[in-house]
């Protein structure tokens, strides 16, 4: 057996990805390990958001030189890969950076990695894989090698075809791509198979879906959760991420009507001042995303929502930013991710005017979280004492304790819960720490999927 280590950066779709190339590696006899140290190939799953999760790889890769040199005068050599948007969007840069790299490969053209690994092996030269084949990557990914867990990740949808003025996303992965209907209930039904309850599907505008149906026509992510609730027997559905603009009709009644589908959605609006929002390329304006929160609300009023923003966008003003923070007040989330603005090579905004300070960005920033974090505080001190169902999804740091994930995604810690790992079960909340819940087990005759209020 050959040691794989795979590091994986930034979103749930690498985590996925990840995972996909594990399969892809198995049946030439790699097994996944823990740590670098004694592994036969290293993939670094990259991400090119901001340039912080850029530079990260590089310091990363500097480190795994001295290992592969050290592992190379042992006898054992080790190959070392660069996967992912930062092996998309800089390619032939990184071996220029890091010539110790033996192939780089860009996340639609993984599928491709064995036959990369042969040839490195048989002509001793780097290889690049960067392009957007015309040929799908799904068709060509072996069926999950091992199994993924209680709770897993499933891509539905690739690409983006918004173009936010700040995003590299369309660069990286893409233009928009949806996977056919079938191939996903495939998939769906092999990870129930293999004990998992709940699924999260995955797009970078998952609600932009549009995939081909078993009948020939495009079947929307609302008709694709109705599909997949009624005929897979999951247990739990979620889906992220989603565009405003794509929060459609049948999908905010799914919210209602669909059992299986969790009651919480994460919706990024990055700034509450129209102005930005206009410079963002967002297609939206504040009141719209308002209007968008009421209707989702009105159809599921126990759902909890998430979202995501960025401060010092080029040209943000004190009073732009204080719209931010005013949106924030009227919606009330109950989790949110900020971050400062982080220019992206290639993207409008990073050579727009009225670039910001970076410490008028980290003021910002601390004063947007305390506002969240105030929020999301104030969201778990309401859920003390009610009882959720509760996925237990990992063995917690104390004995016999177990930790899963309310239908709300918040950590919750329970104690004498090892043996229900992987079983949806009623607990209740009795404590909020600062990162998590913890909880005891309640009666068994509660109700498996709490709702708030009657249908
Ligand atoms: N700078 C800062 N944050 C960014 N995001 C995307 N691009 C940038 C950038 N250039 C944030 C957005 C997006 C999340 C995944 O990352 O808020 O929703
Ligand atoms: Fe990036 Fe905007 Fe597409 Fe989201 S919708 S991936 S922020 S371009």
């Amino acid at each position: 057996m050959k040691k794989l280590y795979i590091k994986t950066y930034g979103c749930q779709m690498n985590v996925y990805d990840s995972a996909r190339m594990a399969d892809l590696l198995a049946p030439l006899g790699y097994a996944p390990v823990e740590a670098p140290d004694d592994a036969d190939m290293v993939i670094l799953n990259t991400c090119h958001i901001r340039e912080k999760a850029t530079e990260k790889v590089y310091s990363e890769l500097g480190q795994l030189r001295v290992l592969k040199a050290a592992r190379a005068e042992a006898g054992s050599p080790m190959l070392l890969a660069v996967a992912g948007c930062v092996a998309q969007a800089e390619g032939k840069e990184i071996i220029r950076r890091q010539p110790a790299v033996d192939v780089v490969v860009g996340p639609q053209s993984y599928h491709r990695l064995p036959e990369m690994i042969a040839k490195v092996a048989r002509e001793a030269r780097v290889e690049l894989e960067t392009d957007f084949p015309a040929e799908d990557k799904f068709d060509h990914l072996p069926e999950e090698h091992a199994p993924r867990g209680p709770a897993a990740f499933l891509t539905v949808q690739e690409g983006c075809d918004k173009f936010c003025t700040f995003c590299v996303v369309p660069y990286t992965r893409g233009a928009e791509f949806s996977r056919p209907v079938e191939q996903i209930a495939g998939e769906a039904r092999r990870l129930l198979d293999s004990g998992t309850r709940e699924i999260t599907l995955l797009g970078q505008n998952v609600n932009a879906y549009h995939g081909e149906g078993p009948d020939g026509s495009r079947w929307s992510l609302a008709k694709l959760i109705r599909h997949l609730a009624r005929v897979t027997g999951v247990e739990r559905l979620r889906y992220t991420t989603s565009h405003p603009l794509d929060m459609s009709d049948d999908l905010i009644a799914a919210h209602r009507e669909v059992e299986e589908l969790m009651p919480f959605l994460h919706l990024p609006v990055q700034s509450g001042s129209d102005r930005l929002l206009r410079a963002m390329n967002r297609g939206h304006t504040r009141d719209d995303y308002l209007r968008i929160v009421e209707r989702i609300r009105t159809s599921r009023p126990d759902i909890a929502l998430s979202s995501d923003f960025i401060v010092g966008f080029p040209g943000e003003t004190d009073t732009d930013f204080e719209a931010t923070l005013e949106l924030v007040r009227t919606v009330d989330f109950a989790q949110a991710f900020s971050f400062k603005y982080s220019a992206r090579p290639g993207t409008p905004a990073s050579a727009a005017p009225g670039q910001v300070a970076e410490d008028v960005k980290s003021e910002r920033l601390q004063i947007l979280q305390t506002l969240l974090i105030e929020q999301t505080r104030a969201f778990n001190r309401d859920c003390t004492d009610r009882v959720f169902p509760v996925l237990f999804e990992k063995p917690g740091r104390k004995q016999d304790q177990a930790v899963g994930r309310s239908p709300y995604l918040q950590p919750v810690h329970v104690d004498g819960a090892a043996r229900l790992m992987g079983e949806i079960h009623p607990v209740r909340i009795a404590a909020v720490l600062p990162n998590s819940l913890r909880g005891v087990l309640a009666d068994e005759t509660a109700p498996r999927r709490e709702r708030a209020f009657a249908t």
